[in-house]
């Protein structure tokens, strides 16, 4: 298949994957790494190490103003109005757990929580804890066949007891855009917050918060071409000010006694302790070539491939692909065969997919689905890789009927 990536050999990780012998196909749990990240590692360790926002002493003035450099490429990334909108987190998932304990006196007893029935654990658990802890109902939005929400059922389902609504931009296991300019209108229309999942929706759509509208926002590095260990959390200015804090410690505070403090609002006040200083460092010269690439160029490129993907899938007999993937991934099952056994069996001829729940268990439960694979693409992925992957599926596949 010619489908050629301009931008594979800027990735150090893939080349060597595939001088092994590798067929890397899951970039939606983690993505491979650009140079300029490992650049940007280098950079700052072999220039000297030091904290952050503390130190009055040259390389922690240096230190100090790449970090903060790096908030602001993360709030002209994602369209953010300023900087001070950027809280760093380690992740997706302790950016939702954040919002979890910081919104949870906002949300008064007798309210509802309402989420899809798509959302990766992450975005399910916190909020379900949050309502075992509060009382608050939690509301599941039916999907339609193809995987989206369905927005009628949602209207009947999001009104005045509605108090937040947390939904995924891009399924992690369906591949599909939710609707969220109607979903977030419903929300705003109720007077409800709003919390975005971008975990991998950020990845294939350059976010507009603004355009969105939404209250939250948040997302993981590590998904985005970035370091592990990071991620971003958006707030509206309005929205980011209910926050209460949550992890108490150094950098946090504005004074302190013994027996009582107070503490400094966002970012700062939401990022206790030394925080992952290479990574965001990493983390910002990562967003800056994203940021220089031709975006249509790069959507080109992953809609010609993923179709290629859908299409080779759809070929096979017995297949069941889940929903209707737009972008980037694709879920399937196929008659007759364990996913575990098929993963196996693709890991020995060198594939690297995904198999299991996929962190989603309730919506595998849904499906009847004890698991999927879980083929996943990235901007360096390639129709060799495809190729690859198909021969090495209709091997397995010889194998186990
Ligand atoms: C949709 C979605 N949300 C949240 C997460 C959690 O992200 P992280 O593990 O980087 O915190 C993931 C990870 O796969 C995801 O796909």
């Amino acid at each position: 298949m010619a489908l050629i990536s301009p931008w594979r050999a800027d990735f150090p990780g893939i080349l060597a994957l595939e001088a092994e012998g590798q067929t890397y196909l899951d970039s939606a749990a983690t993505a491979q790494k650009p140079q300029v990240l490992l650049d940007a590692l280098l950079g700052y360790y072999a220039t000297g190490a030091a904290n952050v926002h503390r130190a009055q002493h040259l390389p922690g003035e240096r230190a100090t103003r790449a970090f903060e450099a790096s908030r602001q490429d993360a709030a002209q990334w994602l369209n953010a109005a300023s900087a001070e909108q950027i809280i760093f987190t380690r992740g997706t998932t302790e950016s939702l757990n954040l919002l979890a304990y910081g919104l949870e006196s906002q949300l008064p007893g007798d309210g509802q929580i309402v989420i899809s029935a798509a959302e990766h654990h992450a975005n399910l658990l916190p909020w379900q804890q949050l309502a075992r802890r509060r009382n608050l109902e939690l509301v599941v939005l039916p999907l339609d066949a193809n995987g989206s929400v369905d927005l009628e059922q949602a209207a009947a389902r999001i009104g005045p007891r509605t108090r937040l609504l947390a939904v995924t931009q891009l399924s992690n296991v369906l591949g599909r855009w939710q609707p969220l300019p109607q979903l977030l209108a419903m929300a705003r229309a109720q007077g409800a917050l709003s919390v975005v999942d971008g975990a991998q929706g950020a990845v294939h759509q350059r976010p507009d918060v603004q355009a969105l509208g939404c209250d939250f926002y948040v997302c993981s590095a590590h998904k985005l071409y970035g370091p592990d260990g990071v991620g971003l959390l958006y707030g509206r200015g309005a929205a980011l000010a209910r926050l209460q804090h949550w992890q108490f410690g150094g950098e946090m505070v504005q004074d302190a006694d013994y027996q009582q403090a107070s503490f400094r609002p966002a970012p700062l006040g939401f990022e206790a302790g030394t925080p992952a200083v290479s990574a965001v460092i990493a983390f910002g010269a990562v967003l800056r070539w994203l940021g220089a690439l031709d975006t249509n160029a790069v959507a080109a490129h992953e809609s010609a491939l993923h179709s290629a993907l859908l299409s080779g899938l759809q070929a096979r007999s017995g297949m069941r692909l889940l929903g209707a993937p737009q972008t980037a991934l694709a879920s399937f099952c196929i008659d007759g065969v364990h996913n575990a056994d098929l993963a196996h069996l693709l890991s020995e001829q060198g594939i690297a997919v995904r198999a299991g729940h996929h962190c989603a268990m309730p919506l595998m439960k849904q499906l009847g689905l004890g698991g999927a694979i879980r083929v996943s693409l990235g901007l360096y992925s390639d129709g060799d890789d495809l190729q690859r992957f198909f021969a090495a599926l209709d091997n397995a596949l010889e194998l186990l009927r």
